[in-house]
């Protein structure tokens, strides 16, 4: 892999419970780093040469099965994260969008996600899109079902493809903080020709720094697989 392949980047963002149990606070102040933590991320992100897209999972269909305070904390905590990043998607050009089923959270966060998306759709260092209520099954499952009303009965990938929420690229690399090694059903069909990379790194403490590392790894050990 050469530095300019790197377009499309996932993160997989876990570990805020551990961070915060580890030092002997509530679950619920790790999610509050965790949300700190994602602006040096993006903003490196729209530095990069290459990076056009990050993907970062905040919110998966299976987050439903929390505690029913955490999950309230978890869309109060985005609310917040909307408005008060709304600058820095500003500042360094970033364009936001929001995939997954929205249709389950509160008037006004769909209400704060739509403004926000709008507010910065002309942005072009980034587009940064967070994955809210998202499942990589359902994903598939509904672009199949969308091409099925169309009237389509026989399926290219392509079709599939450009069905999907996210469109615009497969996945170059995917990180996942805090030491787990699965997928967690995350972008499944994007994911097809991704490398993948785990941190044991929490996610609060997840830096621009690391991610520069990791992405210099990659480079440089393609690279060497070249020369053989
Ligand atoms: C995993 O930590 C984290 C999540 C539930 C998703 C990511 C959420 C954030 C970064 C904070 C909120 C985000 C926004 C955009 C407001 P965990 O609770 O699973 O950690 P654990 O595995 O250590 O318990």
């Amino acid at each position: 892999m050469s530095k300019s392949d790197i377009k499309h980047l996932a993160i997989i963002m876990d570990g805020n419970g551990r961070w915060a149990t580890e030092r002997g606070l509530k679950r619920t102040k790790g999610h509050e780093a965790g949300a700190e933590a994602i602006r040096d991320i993006t903003t490196y992100c729209a530095a990069h040469e290459t990076i056009e897209t990050a993907t970062f999972y905040a919110f998966s269909t299976e987050n439903w099965k929390r505690p029913k305070l955490e999950v309230e904390f978890l869309m109060k905590l985005l609310d917040k994260y909307l408005k008060r990043e709304l600058k820095t998607y500003q500042e360094h050009n970033i364009r936001f969008q929001a995939i997954g089923d929205m249709s389950e959270f509160s008037k006004s966060l769909q209400k704060r996600i739509k403004e926000t998306e709008e507010l910065t759709k002309n942005n072009e260092n980034l587009t940064h899109i967070l994955a809210l209520n998202y499942g990589g099954r359902a994903e598939i499952t509904m672009a199949v079902n969308d091409l099925i009303k169309q009237g389509k009965t026989e399926l290219t990938q392509e079709d599939i493809s450009s069905a999907l929420q996210t469109p615009y690229s497969d996945i170059d690399i995917l990180i996942r903080t805090s030491g787990e090694e699965r997928i967690s059903n995350f972008l499944l069909w994007q994911l097809s020709y991704s490398e993948f990379y785990f941190t044991p790194t929490l996610w609060p403490d997840f830096s621009a720094e690391e991610l520069n590392t990791i992405l210099e790894s990659f480079t440089q050990r393609n690279r060497r697989f070249g020369g053989l």
